[in-house]
């Protein structure tokens, strides 16, 4: 196939690109978007921040927006994101009492989650819970210090219960070496939920890579993560300077993995990235595909 959706198709899997509401008024963006992917991600308009900027008052224009027009074109959505420590409104991380957290945090991802129910493919229900460094533990936030470890299974038993159609994914950055804590953290959590019947269905693997792309053992990771029964996806890919055998390895490696089910990339145009300086995309400023494509379409 000559597109990247329609060639990851091929394979039954998607390929997505983060989406921001502000440009799509821009045809160059929207006539690669549609041309290319067939998932998308709202890039900032489903963060907390955008949705609950105050408490219980709920807007979601922007998201709206990027919704409808994927639904429109039958593209997929990944949900991004329910339940993060950052871009979170003040009111939030000022709060002092674990039930009124609690009862806002079930809140939040109910009120969400049915607005969008049974049009989302997956949600990423948590975001980035655990920590850099050896520890393998959950990283401090409000959730985490007011609500303990349990906080991240409550989002995922809330969420199923608001749209059980939606894959759940834990979704983090620095989980894609097997080798490191931060990894094995997560490989434990996600066993644990599996054994007692959690409801987790995916792992959402950022994919935020330097010049070198991934690590040697990255198949290793997905596979690893695929075997305690779930789907990984790779849900905001770029790579530094975007060298073309980065992205070789990276699509590689999810091809070789059966449950490996899709890949997004964290923006259209290297104008686009919140990386923009480092151009770690698959087309250049003006829109015109880069190396970095062409190895990304043949190793699908
Ligand atoms: C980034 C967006 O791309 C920026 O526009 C925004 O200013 C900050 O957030 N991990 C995530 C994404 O899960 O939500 C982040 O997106 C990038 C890192």
């Amino acid at each position: 196939a000559s597109t990247l959706g329609a060639q990851a198709a091929q394979s039954g899997r998607y390929f997505g690109a983060a989406v921001a509401a502000g440009k799509l008024g821009d045809t160059t963006y929207t006539g690669i978007l549609d041309r290319e992917f067939n998932s998308v991600t709202p890039e900032n308009e489903m963060k907390w921040d955008a949705t609950e900027r105050t408490r219980n008052s709920f807007t979601f224009g922007s998201a709206d927006q990027i919704v409808n027009r994927a639904t429109t074109r039958g593209q997929r959505l990944r949900g991004h994101t329910l339940v993060w420590h950052s871009q979170l409104p003040s009111w939030v991380s000022s709060i002092t009492d674990a039930n009124t957290l609690r009862g806002v945090m079930n809140n939040h991802i109910t009120t969400v989650a049915n607005r969008y129910k049974g049009r989302i493919h997956s949600w990423d229900v948590v975001n980035e819970a655990f920590a850099d460094g050896g520890s393998g533990q959950h990283r401090p936030s409000v959730f985490q210090n007011l609500l303990g470890d349990g906080f991240i299974e409550q989002a995922f038993r809330t969420a199923r219960s608001a749209d059980p159609a939606a894959k759940l994914c834990y979704n983090d950055y620095n989980i894609e070496n097997w080798n490191d804590a931060k990894t094995q953290g997560v490989y434990r959590m996600v066993r644990d939920f599996k054994a007692r019947g959690v409801p987790i269905d995916c792992v959402g693997l950022q994919a935020h890579f330097g010049a070198g792309g991934p690590p040697s053992n990255f198949q290793t990771t997905l596979s690893s993560f695929a075997a305690l029964g779930v789907d990984v996806q790779i849900t905001e890919l770029d790579i530094a300077q975007a060298p073309a055998s980065a992205f070789t390895n990276t699509v590689r490696a999810c091809m070789n993995v059966a449950r490996c089910t899709g890949i997004t990339v964290w923006g259209i145009r290297d104008s686009d990235s919140w990386r923009s300086g480092e151009n770690p995309l698959l087309f250049d400023r003006n829109g015109n595909k880069k190396a970095a494509y062409q190895a990304a379409l043949t190793a699908m």
